[in-house]
């Protein structure tokens, strides 16, 4: 791969997993009104409040006591007995709180619960509808807006690219990431983010509850290849025991749809002209081996566990939806490129001598907003109904682009004519990587929208948001 140092290249509704059935009577201005007939109800500040007092906003344990302050009754539950009325404050405290009034059914419904209220979680269950069976988790199918799904390393690059996506087609999420490369400004304010490991089972246990997870996209993960051949223990560590740990705990919670990302480095350097899902995986670096292992986990899992399982593996993320949003790593050929020239120097070509046209590696480039939408097509499909689905997909476009070729429309995009260097080829290059991504588009109807020169332009823009002197140059 010409990528140095080559990165690789619900069912229930709220609340509804424990039997109660919880409604929104619609978003009021004032605060949070809280409505229960139990006297355990635990508000949560999440999004929009992370970013303040010294715990990133985070506050829990606001427990209030049965009918401590004299709740007034309101909308069809009235005549219900009240817990108590919490006020969520905005992060800012500049405008005013958000009210949402919620109702808990059924007396008599066992056992006792602890309500977990966020902001997200209150506002998308005032406008959502949520008619659970009040005896128990609902059994039947869910409908995607009745899900919340899980992402972890949702605040890293293609990660925050997914929540988007999902947030966007009106799914609820929540993010888990502990920032090690991830940055949270990348998130809406009304996205839920805890910090902490995606290998951490207590963790794990807690959030997959509170937030009542129904379906995860595992992104968290080691990507680095050249790292991965210094570090080969970190990498299976993180990428494939902590993978482990976190199918555990889904398993235990009763998780039934389980999305990971995968990777074209899972092939290694196939001899073909397409690489299709049924060309032999051999990688060839730990990198490459860790994702493959944990494709096997994921599928194993699935079968033992009846979950609906998707891996997906990615060609050449680039680009961004915006520059806010961009890779800030400089592992990849672009990034790479725009780095060389920034700085004034020659953008670097490995090897002019293979066997293609120009003498250079021929690659497949996918747009990460194609990237994110592909997740979603991939987690409707593990939610309808019809059982236990195991899905393996290639994510590209079916088109390759040579090295020469991405070099020439960096310099045209970018007004950065300087002519590339040839360098000796690289161990483990293959010629050509190119996906057949004929499954994706058969099987659920999702193709690429977007080519390489918007991959290009939008990787620029946000280079140039954190390079603002690649302007100048
Ligand atoms: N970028 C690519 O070209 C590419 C290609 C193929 C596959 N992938 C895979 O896509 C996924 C996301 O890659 P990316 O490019 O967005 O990387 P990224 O580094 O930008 O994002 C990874 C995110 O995961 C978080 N994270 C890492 N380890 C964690 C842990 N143990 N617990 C919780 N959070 C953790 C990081 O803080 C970060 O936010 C990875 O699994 C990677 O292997 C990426």
């Amino acid at each position: 791969m010409p990528d140095e140092p080559g990165v690789d290249q619900g069912d229930a509704g709220v609340g509804g997993s424990r039997g109660e059935q919880l409604r929104g009577f619609g978003d009021i201005s004032g605060g949070l009104y809280v409505e229960a007939q139990r006297p355990q109800i635990v508000l949560e500040r999440r999004p929009g409040y992370r970013r303040t007092g010294e715990d990133g906003g985070r506050q829990t344990n606001s427990l209030l006591g049965a009918d401590r302050d004299g709740a007034r009754q309101r909308g069809p539950d009235a005549g219900r007995r009240h817990v108590g009325r919490g006020y969520l404050m905005n992060g800012s405290g500049s405008s005013p709180p958000v009210y949402v009034p919620f109702g808990v059914g059924r007396h008599d419904a066992a056992p006792p619960a602890i309500i977990i209220v966020d902001a997200c979680l209150a506002r998308q269950t005032a406008v959502a509808t949520a008619p659970a069976s009040a005896d128990g988790p609902r059994r039947h199918g869910p409908r995607l807006t009745d899900m919340t799904w899980l992402i972890t390393g949702g605040a890293g690059y293609i990660g925050a690219h997914v929540v988007r996506a999902m947030t966007g087609a009106g799914e609820r999420v929540v993010v888990l990431d502990d920032l090690s490369t991830g940055i949270p400004d990348r998130l809406p304010a009304d996205v839920p983010l805890v910090r902490g490991s995606a290998a951490d089972r207590t963790l794990l246990d807690r959030v997959l509850a509170e937030h009542a997870v129904t379906g995860v996209v595992h992104l968290a993960a080691k990507k680095q290849v050249g790292e991965s051949v210094e570090k080969p223990l970190l990498y299976y560590r993180e990428n494939v025991s902590g993978l482990a740990v976190l199918l555990e705990a889904v398993v235990a919670a009763g998780v039934r749809r389980f999305v990971l990302s995968s990777s074209a480095a899972v092939y290694g350097v196939p001899d073909v002209e397409l690489i299709t899902e049924e060309t032999p995986c051999a990688p060839i670096n730990p990198y490459g081996e860790t994702k493959l292992a944990g494709e096997w986990l994921v599928r194993a899992a699935g079968k033992a566990h009846s979950l609906s399982t998707g891996c997906l593996r990615y060609f050449n993320v680039a680009g961004a939806a915006e520059p806010e949003l961009s890779d800030i790593g400089v592992f990849n050929v672009i990034p790479m490129f725009f780095d060389r020239l920034t700085r004034g120097e020659a953008p670097r070509i490995f090897g002019d001598d293979y066997p293609t046209p120009d003498g250079t590696c021929i690659r497949d480039y996918i747009h990460v907003a194609d990237l994110a939408d592909a997740h979603l097509a991939v987690a409707r499909r593990l939610s309808e109904q019809g059982g236990p689905a195991d899905l393996t997909v290639n994510i590209g476009r079916g088109e390759g682009v040579s090295v020469r070729e991405l070099a020439d429309l960096v310099g045209e995009i970018t007004g950065h004519h300087i002519k590339p260097e040839t360098e000796p080829r690289r161990p483990g290059d293959a010629a050509r990587a190119v996906a057949s991504a004929t499954r994706m588009s058969e099987e659920l109807g999702w193709t690429a929208r977007r080519g390489v020169r918007e991959m290009v332009e939008s990787a620029w823009e946000g280079w140039c948001l954190r390079h603002p002197q690649a302007l100048g140059t």
